[in-house]
């Protein structure tokens, strides 16, 4: 079941995913070597409920944590820990969610622990890069798959992995609801895109193979060739007139600079 939204829930829906790009704005702030993603997650879980909300991913089907935070060759849903100490050189994935007013917020973004490689670099800025050329598809009238392909084709063009077990999804009233938005597919296929739709995109993008494994702790994936992995994540309105982006990448990337 696809639920569309009034321009009020949409709305509803932009506070909490503007609360969310400045939870994942004031980590990004406190990124650097030394520090525990433990760390990072309390602090996360303080200025969500400072800020009114609460945080949608704690608790859910039993998730321990306000965060995932993934690093380097963990993709998506590593569980924040006081023994995960942050190096120079490492990606961090954090993918955070808020829930107030009813509605959810969901998005992601991929921080640099001071000076990564070049081809880290490269690996973040291309998937950050094939989440615009997704959400650019995300027009009424076009299809889910104009999206994913979008995605695939890019990210693929570099020789990059496209991990296939997880996806992007609907947001509202829950955290996912249908469609659900692969990162690969095929142009004109899959779900048609109207009006008011709110879908959740999030490439998530290997330098190496595609594969991917579950890690015994229930949540964490990782990459199975151990290379490093990036995700950043988006949540749209689907328009007309064309995307409505609700997440605000410039508010991380402000803060990043001073
Ligand atoms: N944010 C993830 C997603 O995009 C879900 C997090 S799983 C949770 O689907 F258990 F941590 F909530
Ligand atoms: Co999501």
């Amino acid at each position: 079941m696809i639920y569309l939204k009034t321009d009020e829930e949409i709305e509803l829906l932009r506070e909490n995913n503007l609360l969310v790009s400045m939870t994942l704005a004031e980590v990004g702030k406190h990124i650097r070597p030394g520090v525990t993603t433990k760390e990072l997650d309390t602090l996360a879980e303080t200025f969500i409920r400072d800020h009114g909300a609460v945080p949608a991913f704690l608790g859910y089907e039993g998730y321990p944590a306000s965060l995932c935070i993934s690093v380097n060759e963990q993709v998506v849903h590593g569980i924040p820990s006081a023994k995960c100490v942050l190096r120079e050189g490492d990606i961090v994935s954090v993918d955070c969610g808020t829930f107030m007013k009813g509605f959810v917020g969901d998005s992601a973004y991929t921080f640099a622990v001071g000076e990564v490689s070049a081809e880290v670099r490269q690996l973040c800025d291309v998937t950050k890069e094939a989440l615009h050329k997704g959400t650019a598809q995300a027009v009424a009238g076009h299809r889910v798959g104009d999206v994913s392909a979008a995605v695939q084709e890019y990210a693929e063009s570099f020789g990059y992995g496209v991990v296939r077990e997880l996806e992007g999804h609907g947001l509202g009233r829950s955290m996912h609801e249908d469609p659900g938005v692969p990162n690969y597919g095929a142009r004109g296929r899959g779900p048609l895109l109207k009006e008011g739709m709110v879908i959740c995109i999030e490439p998530m993008i290997t330098m190496g193979n595609k594969a991917v494994v579950f890690e015994r702790d229930g949540w964490t994936v990782r990459t199975r060739d151990r290379k490093p992995a990036a995700h950043y994540e988006f949540a749209v309105a689907v328009r007309r007139s064309g995307p409505d982006v609700l997440t605000d990448f410039s508010i991380i990337e402000n803060a990043l600079k001073n």
